[in-house]
């Protein structure tokens, strides 16, 4: 479905991605594990389209899609919730779900629907639909930061460390929030998360990344048991 083949990018003099490549299939959910600055994020703003790999290549649904802005890559299907969540802090709930739906054409009929099922998703952005969103707990922002995704009607999301800095119970009704995107709403998911525990959890392959480069892929099943997996990323 999403292809990266052998991505460099750089920041000015600096290599941040030496040579990384990463596919993601239908209906999937990939994690990427990695310390800090290993170049998770780098990776996706290189699909998004808001860093330029200097070579290398990015093909959706056998289109390549390299050099296109990133407004065009979110109409394409692919949508990014970054690290940090960036929610509109001095606009309202729902004009920050509003401006998620920018990227596409849709009526005001279709727009209505969206909110609607947003709001069925997310309870409590619903009650706090006209507050603005820097008023919302850390829990609500990482909420409303990926119903601001969703109101793309992306095939693909990805979700750039959706549990930092979130207290364990709000932990868990995120990833039961990202299980249900991708199993009932059937959009695949790139889940980037310094919790290797739950992301190996929650995924169906993982890939892990050491200082711009990808060192080990497989099944999650398979990487939750592996003895150097256990020993860096778990603890163990
Ligand atoms: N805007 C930037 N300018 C310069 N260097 C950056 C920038 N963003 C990230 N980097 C560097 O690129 C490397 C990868 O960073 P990043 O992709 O943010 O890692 P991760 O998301 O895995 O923590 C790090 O060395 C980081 O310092
Ligand atoms: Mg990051």
């Amino acid at each position: 479905m999403l292809q990266v083949d052998n991505i460099v990018t750089y920041y000015g003099n600096a290599c941040a991605l030496h040579g990384v490549s990463f596919r993601i299939e239908e209906n999937e959910i990939v994690s990427i594990i990695g310390a800090n600055g290993a170049g998770k994020s780098t990776l996706m703003k290189s699909i998004m389209g808001v860093v330029r790999p200097r070579s290398g290549a990015i093909t959706y649904q056998g289109e390549n899609i390299t050099n296109l802005p990133t407004h065009k890559i979110v109409g394409k299907g692919i949508v990014y919730v970054p690290e940090g969540r960036d929610v509109f802090a001095t606009v309202s709930v729902q004009d920050n779900l509003e401006m998620g739906a920018y990227s596409r054409k849709f009526s005001q009929k279709e727009l209505n629907g969206l909110y609607e099922e947003m709001y069925t998703m997310f309870p409590r952005l619903k009650e706090r639909r006209k507050q603005m969103a820097g008023t919302l707990s850390g829990g609500e922002q990482q909420m409303l930061a990926i119903a601001r995704g969703l109101m793309s009607k992306p095939e693909i999301i990805m979700f750039d460390e959706p549990s930092l800095g979130l207290a364990p119970i709000i932990v868990d009704e995120v990833f039961d929030r990202i299980k249900y995107i991708n199993q009932e709403l059937g959009i695949s998911v790139v889940l980037v998360e310094q919790n290797a525990y739950m992301a190996l959890t929650a995924s169906n392959r993982c890939y892990v990344m050491e200082n711009g480069k990808i060192t080990k892929e497989g099944k999650s099943s398979d990487l939750i048991s592996d003895d150097s997996i256990k020993e860096a990323y778990l603890g163990m």
